[in-house]
């Protein structure tokens, strides 16, 4: 019987050595953590239950027959983040370069397939060199068995993808199609045509990490949402994001102990927006004010920062944040940000998170780089997605809420549930001076008349209060109190239940 024992605990052994201590030792070197090292740091201390350890491929041409290491280049299973179950999934770069054959993305299928049915997050650590070469065909259809999945998980449980190391051609399909990308700085890249093919095709020399680094996606393609200095970070902050999520579009998030009192004031809000209406100000100062403790887990700081988006909590549970930045291109809504936003709200939507809207926004961006860009297309999206959102949606104006802007931020037109304006904000269809140069056209040149025309604008639009006579707000509240009128609406809100009539799907302007 011993021998029986050992034999299983030495084949074991055998398949926790991936491809060997070489292959280690140059996984190391370039400053990655190898896949079981990386699920180590992800999951609570002990709680990895390992699936499919023995699982080898099927491949015989090209000489593979005799090269066969147990668990085939991925480390499959089950374990919790802070007592949450999760399932995952870790790429060994060590084993024919984490590369996908037919067995090895039958082991993501099966995880992926209980995630589903048991309703828990599935988290993706990608390392890989692509489909396995040798297998051909196999490897392909192995890849699209992932990607169906990934399609029918979306919005039924959260995925999240974390690029540790090489990820191109359509391997990239699979994060692509899940809710968060993560990337680690300096070892991980995405692409779908390598350096060397864009030379061929196009004739641009670019480097690995130009064309599909993490600089590269988080700040210039928006691929993905964050990027760590290493890998040790990246499951850090992994976990503290898991914390936000709930486990299934069935479930509430869950609440965390806050001692934070959710009525509380912050008297330095009362003098956030500057007097001057053209000045700038910092809309992450009111994020962080009004939200538990301070923590706001931001997502895509760097990329479209006109616009931010992040977790945070009230009173314990876990909302988006949707808001506009002054500081960047004046808050105005252009491309990149109602994508970004879009996206965020959908996300949020599917997962039952109530969405808190900052609203200082004094327009679309104007230009023929807009237009042509689709910024029709794309600002729809925003509008769409907040309109059809049916979780609580509380919103605060805070400045500007100016023109078509003012509508698609989840205005009470697009079924906002709780609509406040602190006592500065402006919802007009535009600014003063703007509105006055066409409606008294034939006043320009007299400096004395526009002013005076400009004077009168301003005092009778841009305020609140003609919004809040026709109810379209709900209430003028003074800055200090936002935290605690905003805790006050999530409140009441949890039990809102919309029903919406039955559709296959709506057709958003993709
Ligand atoms: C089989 C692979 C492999 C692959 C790497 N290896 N990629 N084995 N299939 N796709 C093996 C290598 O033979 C090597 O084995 C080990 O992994 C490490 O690879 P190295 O090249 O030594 O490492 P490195 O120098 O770091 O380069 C990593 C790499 C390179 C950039 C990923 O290996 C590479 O270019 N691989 C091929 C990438 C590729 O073209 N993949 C197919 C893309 S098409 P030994 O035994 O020496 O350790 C695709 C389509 C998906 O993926 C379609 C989905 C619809």
């Amino acid at each position: 019987m011993q021998e029986i024992l050992d034999k299983l605990e030495a084949k074991r052994e055998g398949a926790r050595q991936g491809g060997g201590a070489r292959r280690i030792e140059a996984q190391h070197g370039r400053g990655k953590l190898t896949a079981r090292e990386r699920l180590e740091l992800l999951l609570d201390a002990g709680s990895f239950e390992e699936t499919d350890m023995f699982v080898e491929h099927r491949c015989t041409d090209f000489g593979m027959a005799e090269q066969r290491v147990p668990g085939d280049g991925v480390v499959t299973g089950q374990g919790t983040i802070n007592g949450r179950l999760v399932f995952v999934f870790s790429q060994d770069f060590t084993v024919f370069g984490g590369s996908l054959s037919e067995s090895h993305a039958e082991k993501i299928c099966k995880v992926m397939d209980r995630a589903l049915q048991v309703g828990a997050p599935v988290i993706g650590l990608n390392d890989s060199g692509g489909a396995r070469i040798q297998e051909g065909v196999a490897s392909l259809a192995g890849y699209a068995d992932v990607f169906l999945r990934n399609v029918k998980a979306s919005g039924v449980i959260p995925q999240i993808s974390v690029i540790c190391g090489p990820c191109a051609g359509g391997a990239v399909y699979s994060p692509a199609m899940t809710d968060f990308i993560f990337m680690v700085k300096d070892s991980s890249y995405l692409f779908v045509t390598g350096p060397e093919v864009v030379k061929t095709v196009t004739n641009e020399v670019v480097s690995q990490e130009e064309l599909g680094g993490a600089g590269t996606h988080t700040r210039r393609s928006g691929v993905a949402d964050l990027a760590f200095e290493n890998d040790v970070e990246a499951m850090a902050e992994l976990r503290r994001f898991v914390d936000f999520l709930p486990a299934s579009n069935l479930e509430k998030p869950p609440v965390w102990p806050t001692e934070d009192p959710a009525l509380r004031d912050d008297f330095s809000l009362d003098t956030l927006v500057p007097a001057n209406a053209n000045q700038a100000y910092d809309m992450k100062e009111l994020v962080l004010k009004i939200v538990d403790e301070g923590d706001f887990f931001e997502l895509q700081p760097d990329y479209a920062a006109n616009i931010i988006t992040g977790l945070a909590r009230m009173e314990g549970s876990t909302i988006g944040i949707v808001a506009n930045q002054p500081l960047v291109l004046a808050g105005c809504l252009d491309i990149d940000s109602s994508r970004k936003a879009a996206r965020f709200v959908r996300f949020c939507d599917c997962f039952n998170i109530p969405i808190l809207t900052l609203v200082d926004v004094p327009g679309f961006l104007p230009g023929t780089a807009q237009e042509y860009g689709g910024i029709i297309k794309h600002g729809a999206k925003l509008l769409y997605a907040f309109a059809e959102a049916t979780v609580p949606k509380v919103t605060v104006i805070t400045r500007k809420a100016y023109g078509g802007a003012y509508d698609v931020m989840s205005s009470k037109h697009l079924a906002g549930d709780v609509n406040y304006a602190w006592p500065t904000a402006e919802i007009a269809v535009m600014g003063p001076k703007g509105a006055v140069e066409i409606i008294f056209r034939s006043d320009l040149g007299d400096e004395g008349k526009i002013a005076a025309r400009t004077d009168e604008y301003r005092d009778r639009f841009a305020n609140p209060f003609v919004a809040a006579g026709r109810g379209f707000i709900d209430d003028v509240i003074m800055p200090h109190g936002t935290r605690r009128r905003v805790a006050q609406s999530l409140r009441w809100l949890r039990s809102k239940k919309i029903q919406a009539p039955w559709r296959k799907h709506g057709n958003i302007p993709l």
